[in-house]
């Protein structure tokens, strides 16, 4: 969950290092620190309390010389946030420093071992033991750094993603990985960048290096890039371009790169369909599909396994599948599905949905259904990432990157690669009309255009966002397909907000949560034209008898809900199974803005952080 940067070149790294923090503190935010070796080859350690931005004023005015160092921003584990506690860590005799995301889960031991031999330590992170323990091995075993790092490592269980420099060897970076990303970047002049994800990396160099599981790198200025594997063999690392432009990475005159992705979504979702649906609007090729068409087809059973957002899309998946294809799916948090031992069949068709491809519950999911020898199908938007590169075969969702903590443009696209993915083995399974599919497919190319038609209520929603920021408690109410839309709903206003709020299938309502409502508890309730409209109606009254105030998202031209809702938002018709990417728009905007009326920090929300890349 923590950010890392790295850089070694003729250039000054201090700018380049807080650049790149400043692009990875989606990462986490609650210390940063940077250590950095200059021309006299003094070790420079800085580190601060709070973000990126506390990091630079605490450097201000000290020696941020030099043209080679690492560092850091981070989510708290072991330890709370503190100067302390942030990285980079000392070793004992202060030679190296390191820099660490992920969680050594042998700690303890390690660090009793170490302390029987004197050595001393001066935080209460799990980080800290591997800087002791490397130096250590060097030290005793006379080793460099490049070899102790590859020892020590054999001794760690658990995820980490590392770098270290040695200020007897200002020339060098040594950094490693296990189930935590690391890309090196390969600049045009023997320098090097490493972070963890391309995304400081890639206003200097297009040419990168995704580092594997137990891949241990020796970053040498001027030299090729060297990596071994944990026994010391050598790895022929795999250079790839990768294609992430600047404007991506920035905010473009919105105040939030939240805002900034509820915007983009429409043209996001044109991405996402491009090259996949025919100018003619009538025809879907999915190249995962075509190239395990078999597997697919006769799939017995999906399993879908995610997390937070991810597994609201793939509640909207199940309905789609189910519907479409006549598959029965599960679908299963993918934290619960890992330590439950459950039934997996080799006909069994898993499907892994991740924003970041990064989210250790996920990954450890996808272990399990390929030990039990399932087919492992990948929904990733980031490139690169582990999870695509761990599962057989998938479908990225190419909505560019995702920066703000609460997940929204990913959201729509993983239930538009959902959509595509229904239509195609339905229409390969022959559970669908040819008609019917062709409208379908023509309805989903619309989707775009009837979303910006849903952002127009962007001033509407702002108007309305302060009234609820004195409300404790919020309900989210939907039915069928806009289930999961309330479920995303609440889940959005909880993270960026601080506000409770539950999302509920409408009918559910009455057994249990009606007893929470009163004059001061707002109800969102998504009551789109649909054949549960009616019932959503009734669900409605029932909030109103208990005189709760009811926001509802109506299609356009609904006369009936003007008169029962206390406001209602328009939006254009589709059909029912596309509703949740237009429904969860003015969702989206209503968290956003009670979020900003309540002075939040909408990207970088407390406690979160981006990429869950731990348990
Ligand atoms: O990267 P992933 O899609 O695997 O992440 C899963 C969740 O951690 C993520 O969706 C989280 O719930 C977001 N903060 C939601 O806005």
């Amino acid at each position: 969950m923590c950010g890392i940067v790295g850089y070694i070149g003729q250039r000054k790294a201090y700018p380049i290092l807080i650049k790149g923090l400043q692009r990875l503190e989606y990462r986490g935010y609650d210390s940063a620190g940077v250590a950095l070796i200059d021309e006299q080859q003094h070790l420079n350690v800085y580190k601060a309390k709070g973000k990126v931005a506390d990091l630079e004023a605490y450097c201000e005015g000290k020696d941020t010389g030099g043209s080679v160092g690492i560092a850091h921003t981070r989510w708290a584990t072991h330890g709370e946030p503190s100067s302390q506690n942030a990285h980079p860590h000392y070793s004992a005799s202060g030679r190296l420093a390191l820099i660490h995301n992920g969680i050594i889960e042998n700690y303890a031991t390690l660090k009793e071992n170490l302390v029987a031999r004197g050595i001393a330590f001066r935080s209460v992170t799990d980080s800290e033991v591997l800087v002791q323990l490397v130096e250590y091995i060097m030290v005793s075993n006379g080793l460099e750094l490049y070899e102790a790092v590859q020892v020590a490592l054999r001794q760690v269980i658990g995820a980490y993603a590392i770098a270290i420099l040695d200020r007897e060897h200002p020339s060098q970076i040594v950094c490693a990985r296990q189930s935590s990303p690391l890309v090196v970047g390969l600049g045009a002049e023997g320098d090097f960048y490493l972070a963890s994800d391309a995304s400081p990396i890639a206003e200097y160099t297009d040419r990168v290096v995704y580092l594997n599981d137990g891949d241990i790198a020796l970053l040498r200025l001027g030299d090729e890039l060297h990596v071994v594997n944990l026994s010391g063999e050598a790895r022929h690392p795999k250079v790839k371009q990768i294609d992430v432009t600047l404007g991506q990475l920035e905010k473009g005159g919105y105040p939030y790169f939240m805002l900034k992705e509820i915007f983009e979504q429409p043209a996001c979702l044109r991405d996402c369909m491009r090259g996949r649906i025919n100018v003619d609007a009538d025809r879907i090729t999915l190249s995962a599909v075509i190239d395990y068409r078999d597997k697919l087809v006769a799939a017995r059973r999906v399993i879908i396994v995610a997390c937070g957002t991810s597994w609201h899309a793939g509640l909207i998946g199940k309905q789609l599948i189910e519907s479409l294809c006549r598959i029965p799916v599960e679908v299963e948090y993918a934290s619960e599905f890992r330590y439950r031992d459950p039934v997996i069949y080799p006909d069994d068709v898993v499907i892994a949905i991740s924003q970041s491809g990064e989210t250790a519950d996920t990954l450890a999911a996808i272990e399990q259904a390929r030990s039990a020898g399932a087919f492992v199908f990948g929904i990733c938007n980031a490139i690169g990432a582990s999870i695509p590169r761990q599962t057989q075969t998938g479908v990225y969702i190419h909505v560019g990157p995702e920066i703000g903590v609460a997940s929204t443009k990913a959201f729509t696209g993983q239930v538009t690669v959902l959509c595509m993915l229904a239509l195609t083995l339905a229409n390969e399974r022959r559970t669908i009309a040819g008609d019917v599919y062709k409208e379908m497919v023509a309805e989903l190319v619309r989707i775009p255009e009837k979303m910006e038609l849903a952002l127009k209520a962007n001033e509407q929603i702002e108007r309305l966002a302060p009234i609820f920021t004195y409300a404790h408690n919020c309900l989210y109410l939907g039915r069928g397909y806009n289930y999961p839309v309330a479920l995303e709903g609440a889940l959005k206003l909880k993270e960026i907000s601080y506000i409770h709020a539950e999302g509920y299938p409408a009918a559910e309502m009455k057994h249990g949560p009606i007893a929470l409502i009163d004059s001061e508890m707002p109800v969102f309730v998504i009551a789109t034209r649909d054949k549960l409209y009616d019932k959503v109606v009734s669900n409605i009254e029932e909030v109103r008898a208990r005189g709760g105030r009811v926001v509802a998202l109506v299609t356009e031209g609904d006369t009936q809900m003007a008169k029962l809702a206390d406001h209602i938002i328009c939006l254009p018709d589709t059909m029912e199974c596309f509703q949740p990417l237009i429904a969860s728009i003015p969702l989206q905007l209503l968290a956003y803005h009670i979020a900003v009326c309540k002075g939040k920090d909408v990207d970088r929300p407390r406690n979160l952080a981006k990429s869950v890349t731990v348990e």
